[in-house]
């Protein structure tokens, strides 16, 4: 019979923990604002530090832990399961945003799956219970193991749609070569079963009365899709503005269009900005290059009072953030976005 464990967090309240789960997802469960961003190991926000008691590690050398924080007995409470009663240093969150619902861990069938380009599915599950969550916002997929492999594989992967009654989540999964969950998530036909754990992340729309800056960059269209779907059922969307910048690599990879035409038609002004990579001469005649260099050629006159949010591969966030902090000097509460690794 699985146990639940108490976790103390000195001067704050203690916790339930069921066994087998991280700390940070028991943390979250039980609404404690634990400090964290991608749930995946990578980007070291939920370091902690044990003070009494047994844990278990999921990976052994997280990209999120440098060699220094080993050595100064520095943990990822994303990637640490309590065998026992524990106290531990966890680090949270001040301004913990309201309005989030606590993840939970339920199963869903697939749905549908649409080829949305040569690499990349949508694919819908339904659960049995409201999907409750905030545009921007992503889910654990989880898939049952493989003869030979875990018992249990799990990706984060974000939402495109908005929450709904019906509990539909619909994800946008890219094929990595390679990638053993995602070549199953791929794979994934109508009727499998899959869990889900969530909603995770911290770069969800906000509730600001600020127009809104989309920056996506390959895989992360799907939760900047979200966002300017969340803008566009605000009550006061008929007067918001929305500038959707997506780059890609070439022709094969563009669909970002066709999401942002959906809503057009609600908001005051959208301007949609589409930049290739490495298209070829004879198939694009758009811009080329990176999206931070399509978003520095649009410039800050226009966009520097605006929520910007990010999503895509680290050096493109990085790239993007840099610019808008050293060089547009955007106050970093405008600036919304989750690090993956
Ligand atoms: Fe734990 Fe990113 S390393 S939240």
């Amino acid at each position: 019979r699985d146990e639940t464990y108490a976790v103390s967090v000195p001067g704050a309240s203690s916790f339930p923990c069921s066994q087998g789960d991280t700390l940070l997802r028991a943390a979250l469960r039980a609404g404690v604002p634990a400090a964290y961003e991608c749930n995946s190991g990578g980007c070291g926000t939920c370091k902690f530090v044990v003070e009494d008691g047994e844990v278990a590690v999921l990976q052994e050398e997280p990209a999120g832990l440098t060699a220094r924080d080993r050595r100064k007995g520095k943990q990822l409470a994303c990637q640490t399961v309590p065998l026992g009663d524990l106290t531990a240093q966890l680090l949270l969150n001040p301004q913990w945003p309201s309005g989030h619902a606590r993840p939970r861990r339920f199963s869903g069938e697939v749905t549908a799956v649409r080829p949305l380009t040569h690499d990349l599915v949508e694919i819908t599950i339904v659960t049995d219970r409201p999907a409750d969550f905030l545009p921007g916002q992503f889910a654990m997929v989880g898939l049952d193991g493989v003869a030979g492999g875990p018992a249990h594989t799990e990706r984060a992967y974000s939402m495109s749609n908005l929450a709904n009654p019906e509990g539909i989540w619909q994800f946008q999964v890219k094929r990595v070569p390679d990638g053993a969950v995602s070549g199953r998530v791929t794979g994934l036909t109508r009727g499998a079963v899959v869990h889900l754990d969530g909603p995770y992340g911290n770069a969800h729309l906000q509730d600001t009365d600020r127009d809104i800056v989309c920056v996506a960059g390959g895989s992360g269209l799907a939760p900047m899709v979200s966002v300017a779907r969340g803008l566009a059922v605000r009550p006061d969307a008929s007067r918001r503005r929305l500038d959707f910048f997506y780059g890609g690599r070439a022709c094969r990879d563009r669909c970002a269009q066709e999401f942002v035409a959906e809503i057009s038609g609600a908001l005051s002004q959208v301007r949609f900005v589409e930049v290739l990579s490495a298209a070829d001469e004879d198939d694009w005649d758009g811009p080329r290059g990176y999206v931070h260099e399509a978003l520095a050629a649009a410039g800050p006159a226009e966009l520097a009072d605006r929520d910007i949010y990010i999503a895509g591969p680290p050096p493109m966030t990085d790239a993007v953030v840099r610019m808008l902090v050293l060089e547009w000097r955007i106050p970093v509460e405008q600036i919304h976005y989750d690090r993956f690794f």
